[in-house]
């Protein structure tokens, strides 16, 4: 099994460079398939659920070439099939964007229900359904967990008012919406950057799209897009996972690539931790020499303090003096990994949507696993400011949304590598590179 083996307790110093955003990727990827001719896509982050959508997209009959390392070139004119195989699908959530991508295109798509990441709760898409059925499909779940959406004469714009803010649905009815005919607006839309680095790709390939980024997002149905050339916003939650590790070891680093302006809601908190932050135009320099101070937490929508940010900031706030309250707003269920933090000598009680962190003088090395991709990304955190060697199991989890990951740690100076290790050698796993 492949694991990291990290040797912690270092102040990460230097600089790093932050990859397209994964969030924006899978919407985008799934969005070529809406244009006539080919687009390319520019800035795309190499993480398996990138790979595993464009698998799909193959299996579509849409032709994908890698230009290089984080450029692809799609071409969705010889799709000959909207039934997309269950075996891909089950393996990443964000596949069901091409639900919305087909019935736009196609009227017409079999998906199998969802994967990706499980925090231990449910995960529904009624505000999906809502919106499609709003747009005149039918949509109903068959044998075998395939969700079916059908529209034989077509999507018709509709006024849509979703009951939750949803990341998904917003991103799934910007997709149906665009080719459909006439106005579709779209109420309590999500407000997230990647929200709005899809609706400017849509727009950059002929779509018209209004009031990304508000929570009213108005699409006027084109006849068809067109081709051409986009480049995916850099990863707010990459970015801020390095930030937060700065903030736990300690040093100094810069952090490329970035807009600083998605990173506010992360770098204000940091702020009340004692961490310095200084923006640049597409950089932001993140210092800790002091003490770090504990804050308390909620987690919201865009503009609010980002779910995806909470397992990393929660375990920042273990090494923090005091007590901090983190209130988890999105997710039912985000804090199993705190079993796994407990575990190295974390301070932790969790009471439904709260967890309360009374911050201790140091974390102690342990095997741990990456329940989910964030939950991973905090494991690695606490690995890189624990005293000893910690292992980390269940690394695709973290791979599925990192790029380079300890590539990019190691550039900071940190003392972390990947390793074939069975399970049973937990007790005699390497120390040192
Ligand atoms: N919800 C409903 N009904 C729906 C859809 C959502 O009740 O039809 C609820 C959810 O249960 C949740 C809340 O609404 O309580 C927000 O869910 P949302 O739909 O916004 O989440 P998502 O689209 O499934 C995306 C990200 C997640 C991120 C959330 C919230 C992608 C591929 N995933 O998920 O990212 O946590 O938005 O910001 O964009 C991650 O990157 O680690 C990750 C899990």
């Amino acid at each position: 099994m492949t694991k990291y083996v990290i040797n912690g307790g270092k102040r990460l110093n230097g600089e790093v460079t932050i990859s397209g955003a994964k969030n924006a990727a899978v919407a985008i990827i799934p969005a070529a398939l809406l244009v006539d001719g080919s687009c390319r896509i520019e800035n795309v982050p190499k993480i398996i659920d990138v790979t595993l959508q464009m698998e799909i997209l193959r299996e579509l009959g849409v032709s994908v070439r890698l230009l290089n390392a984080t450029t692809v070139e799609l071409d969705g004119e010889c799709v000959q099939d909207a039934k997309v195989p269950y075996e891909l699908m089950r393996k990443i959530r964000a596949s069901y964007y091409l639900i919305g991508a087909l019935l736009g295109k196609y009227h017409h798509a079999e998906v199998a229900m969802p994967g990706g990441c499980n925090f231990g709760g449910i995960r529904p898409i009624d505000q999906h359904i809502k919106g499609f059925e709003a747009l005149g499909a039918t949509v109903s779940i068959r044998e075998g967990g395939f969700i079916h959406a059908d529209a034989p004469n077509g999507l018709t714009g509709a006024h849509i008012y979703f009951d939750v803010v949803s990341v998904g649905a917003t991103i799934n009815i910007m997709l149906a919406a665009v080719l459909a005919k006439g106005m579709t607006i779209i109420e309590n839309a999500a407000k997230e950057p990647h929200i709005v680095d899809l609706a400017n790709f849509l727009n950059a390939m002929g779509a018209d799209v209004k009031g990304a980024g508000t929570d009213v997002i108005k699409i006027r149905g084109v006849e068809r897009l067109h081709g051409g050339t986009y480049s995916i916003i850099p990863d707010q939650i990459e970015a801020g996972t390095f930030m937060a590790a700065v903030a736990a070891c300690g040093g100094q680093a810069l952090i490329k690539n970035v807009i600083p302006k998605h990173l506010e809601c992360i770098t204000c908190k940091l702020a009340e931790m004692g961490v310095e932050i200084t923006e640049f135009d597409d950089a932001v320099l993140v210092s800790r020499m002091g003490k770090l101070l504990k804050t308390n937490i909620k987690t919201l929508p865009y503009p609010g303090f980002p779910t995806d940010m909470q397992p990393q900031m929660t375990t920042a706030l273990c090494l923090a003096e005091g007590t901090s309250i983190i209130t988890e707003g999105v997710w039912d269920n985000r804090y199993r990994y705190t079993e796994e933090l407990a575990r190295m000598g974390a301070n932790i009680h969790v009471d439904g949507k709260i967890a309360v962190v009374e911050g201790v003088s140091e974390l102690t090395a342990a095997p741990v696993r990456a329940y989910d991709l964030r939950a991973g990304a905090a494991m690695v955190i606490a690995g890189l400011a624990a005293k000893g060697t910690t292992q980390v199991e269940q690394v695709t989890n973290i791979e599925r949304g990192y790029e380079n990951l300890v590539e990019k740690f190691v550039g900071l100076g940190a003392d972390m590598f990947r390793a074939e290790i069975p399970d049973s050698d937990s007790a005699t796993m390497p120390v040192a590179k």
